[in-house]
């Protein structure tokens, strides 16, 4: 049986645009897959473990390839567990907010406790990394309340969607689908209510073909 990840990474509950977007596209996709296990990720919610001393210190242990000290084998079995979670679904739905040009924070700490060499990705001296993580999709939706994509200079800049959507590839995962809601919200509700609309109308449409 298939199963997709969903990975919410707003707090804002029921008023998250970018959450209720994801539940369109699930429920239409699951209409066309009954079948399907879901598996909900809420990053606000499940407190992550600390990613700090021991931590980073057992990512540089493993990149060099040397053995690690009690400590740092602790908080790798710790991520380990992450990581698992993670890395058994077949496909992911993912929905970002714009965070200060960025993208959430506990999103940011759960990419730095599974991203570790031997699980997503390999480094080779001469050609560099190679992503780990095979054959699976990713749908993700990212939402900003005054950047826009192409927009003026003055409204933002993009290391939300470009660093999220890079660190997939990265990663291994190729198949990536995104759909952008860029409302205004905080400039002009009705340009904002138009577009949303259109958004929600698009996230159906791609879950019908997905
Ligand atoms: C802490 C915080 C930081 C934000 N930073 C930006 C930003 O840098 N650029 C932007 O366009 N919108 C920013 N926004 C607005 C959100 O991206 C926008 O409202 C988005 O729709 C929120 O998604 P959500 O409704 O799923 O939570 C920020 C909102 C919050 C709460």
């Amino acid at each position: 049986m298939a199963k997709l990840l969903h990975v919410n990474s707003s707090p804002r509950g029921e008023s998250s645009k970018s959450l209720a977007i994801a539940h369109t596209f699930l429920d239409t996709y699951q209409m066309r897959h009954p079948e399907l296990k879901v598996d909900t990720w809420d990053l606000f919610q499940e407190p992550l473990p600390n990613y700090a001393t021991d931590a980073a210190a057992a990512k540089m242990a493993a990149f060099a390839r040397q053995k690690l000290s009690p400590e740092q084998e602790m908080e790798w079995a710790r991520c380990k567990i992450v990581y698992d979670r993670f890395v058994e679904a077949d496909e992911y739905l993912f929905n970002v907010p714009m965070w200060n040009h960025g993208v959430p924070y506990p999103l940011k700490q759960w990419i730095d406790i599974i991203t570790q060499p031997g699980w997503v990705f390999d480094f080779h001296p001469e050609h560099g990394y190679q992503g780990l993580v095979k054959r699976k999709r990713a749908f993700v939706i990212y939402t900003s309340g005054v950047y826009q994509t192409g927009g003026r200079p003055g409204f933002g800049a993009d290391f939300h969607a470009k660093f999220f959507n890079d660190w997939l590839r990265f990663i291994g995962i190729t198949e990536v689908t995104d759909l952008y809601y860029s409302g205004y919200d905080l400039l002009s509700p009705e340009q904002a209510a138009v577009a949303y609309k259109a958004t929600q109308t698009r996230a159906q449409e791609l879950a019908s073909v997905w």
